[in-house]
């Protein structure tokens, strides 16, 4: 495999991720800092699968010549009935920041009224691949875990340092990259992926 891939996205740590994971299979992997200036798109959807087409289109749209690729993605925690969800990188407000999200997450699990709840949740991600304008593929992938009392590691990025995967007594704050990226939501989400660019 060969090429570019645009990943539709300005957050460091996705791009990151994806070049880890996708590096093999493109010459290059870059993402929206190589469109300065562009406006980003109002993410008004109510699913991730609809949020993570609005990226993928917008960004085809700039450069429809580009494989694109749109990740929207998000953590769902039962005792708040599936929230943050699309919300997540807004829950603790339009400044939000991962430490202000993470902080209002752990506060608001150790409310009196949330006593006793399940910690239980997953993260989602949907992957959407655009080309010349049109969606060409959609990819999803979710990983199961719980939330855990307080913060742990320095790994990651978002809520990785207050969730612990299905099967680990650690967060994704403490467990490698290699780890995370091998159970991760976004990992299943691009093997999705990979399995449609062989075939393609
Ligand atoms: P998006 O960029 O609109 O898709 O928002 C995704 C938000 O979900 C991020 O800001 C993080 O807070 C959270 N998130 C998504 N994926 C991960 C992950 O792999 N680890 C931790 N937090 C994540």
């Amino acid at each position: 495999m060969s090429g570019t891939l645009l990943v539709a996205t300005h957050n460091a740590h996705k791009t990151g991720e994806i070049r880890t994971i996708l590096g093999a299979y493109f010459d290059e992997i870059t993402d929206l800092t190589a469109i300065p200036g562009m406006e980003p798109p109002v993410e008004d959807g109510d699913t991730f699968a609809a949020n993570s087409t609005i990226k993928a289109l917008a960004a085809s749209k700039e450069r429809p010549d580009a494989l694109i690729l749109a990740d929207d993605s998000g953590l769902e925690v039962d005792a708040l009935g599936g929230g943050p969800g699309i919300y997540s990188s807004r829950y603790a407000g339009e400044d939000a920041t991962d430490a202000t999200n993470r902080e209002k997450l752990i506060e608001e699990l150790a409310k009196p009224e949330h006593a006793g709840d399940a910690r239980t949740a997953r993260f989602r991600c949907v992957v959407t691949v655009a080309q010349a304008g049109e969606v060409v593929g959609q990819f999803d992938g979710a990983v199961e875990g719980r939330i855990a009392d307080a913060m742990t590691g320095e790994g990651g990025f978002g809520y990785d340092p207050v969730f612990i995967p299905e099967g680990y007594d650690k967060s994704f704050g403490e467990l490698s990259a290699e780890i995370k990226n091998g159970m991760s939501h976004r990992g299943r989400a691009l093997e999705g992926f990979v399995a449609w660019l062989e075939k393609r």
